[in-house]
């Protein structure tokens, strides 16, 4: 449990999730970490800290290049508990510490941990504090990821500690973007993007105008690998995302119960086919939802399928349409189908929720009664030729 130099006096001190396969319903199937950073200068700083369950390692880390009581100043950049459960622990160890947050956040930390007794510095935009040669200016973010959410930046060694912005869950023997590649890389951010930072467009646009005057070498996010390598390719899709920019491709997102929808998604794959749009089946009984999201965000066709189930949709689709509600991904072309025997109100459940979040759903929802015909198979081709235009 040692702390890892990154440059000179600056130390990563934080924990790896390595078992974490849950994040509030985002499936994190490589696990996550929470970055801390403990900076040693003519003062002390610990920027963010960990997840309660971990803050033996983050004390142990910290313990193995200085005594944790000499902690100056406890940099909370964002009160939720990933980055915040550990620093109780860390002011019973340095009481006379300054907590350093943003007006949302000392009251954040305040309704978590009392904290009355904390010596607290508010700090909004353009502050910054001198730690000797190094000094930490603070940049409110506000909503990514929460009213209190502010990066903190280090001018000296053009180090952007950006909290859970640009952040994605991986928990990795390595800390860096270039050593886990590319391609984990950008699969892990999109997937954090789509899963976390998604409903904030607006605000990620303005945190990206808050830092573009910045000189960074170095973006040191509180989940994930640091990245050093791939900064101009990240602040890109952060950038492309955040205006929900998109590509010609589909996604088909559904469940079946007796294969007639599955017969559909597959119909609807042929037609695209054709017309040579990159498609994506994702059936959501073998698929977690938010692997879903993540391959939905840059699709500019969406498709979702239902058979009708009891009068509704299947479970699936539902926790489907739950989560998507919240994220609220924009500026997609949709189209609703499904299979029935009697009922037949699933296409239309479907096409309902979509129109509820402002997709362009161009043409009325499909359904199909019991098992698939070619004939009716024929008459959704054609319709799924119309919608495409
Ligand atoms: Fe990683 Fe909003 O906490």
């Amino acid at each position: 449990m040692k702390a890892q130099e990154i440059r000179k006096g600056i130390y990563w001190v934080g924990a790896i999730d390595w078992n974490l396969r849950n994040f509030h319903g985002y499936s994190t199937d490589k696990g996550s970490s929470y970055n801390a950073f403990l900076v040693i200068d003519e003062k002390i700083a610990l920027i963010d800290a960990v997840k309660p369950h971990l803050t033996a390692e983050l004390i142990k880390r910290i313990s193995s290049v200085i005594d944790p009581s000499k902690i100056d100043y406890v940099i909370s950049n964002h009160v939720e508990m990933d980055h915040s459960g550990a620093i109780p622990a860390i002011m019973e160890f340095a009481p006379n510490a300054t907590v350093v947050a943003s007006m949302q956040g000392e009251k954040g930390l305040k309704r978590h941990f009392g904290g009355d007794n904390w010596n607290f510095k508010v700090v909004k935009a353009g502050d910054s504090i001198s730690l000797g040669k190094r000094s930490l200016s603070f940049v409110p973010i506000p909503m990514v990821h929460w009213p209190d959410s502010m990066v903190s930046y280090m001018p000296e060694e053009k180090i952007l500690f950006s909290n859970d912005a640009m952040g994605q869950h991986i928990a990795s023997e390595y800390l860096y973007d270039d050593e886990v590649g590319f391609s984990t890389f950008e699969e892990q951010a999109m997937k954090y993007y789509a899963n976390i930072v998604l409903p904030f467009g607006k605000s990620v646009q303005a945190a990206l105008k808050a830092i573009s005057g910045l000189e960074i070498d170095l973006i040191a996010p509180s989940h994930g690998v640091m990245v050093r390598s791939y900064i101009k390719e990240l602040l890109d899709m952060y950038q492309r995302w955040s205006l929900y920019g998109h590509k010609e491709k589909a996604v088909v997102i559904y469940d079946t119960m007796w294969n007639s929808t599955e017969i559909m998604a597959r119909e609807i794959q042929y037609v695209l086919n054709e017309k040579n749009i990159p498609v994506k089946l994702i059936n959501l009984t073998h698929s977690h939802i938010s692997d879903a999201m993540t391959d939905l965000i840059d699709a500019r066709y969406v498709f979702l399928g239902s058979p009708t189930l009891n009068n509704e949709i299947l479970p699936t689709m539902g926790a489907f349409l739950t989560y998507l509600r919240g994220l609220r991904p924009a500026n997609k072309l949709a189209f609703a189908f499904g299979s029935y025997g009697w009922g037949g109100q699933s296409p239309k459940i479907l096409e309902t929720a979509m129109k509820e979040i402002n997709w362009e759903v161009p043409r009325p929802a499909f359904g199909i009664n019991y098992i698939p015909r070619e004939d009716d198979l024929e008459k959704f081709r054609q319709e799924i030729a119309s919608f495409l235009g």
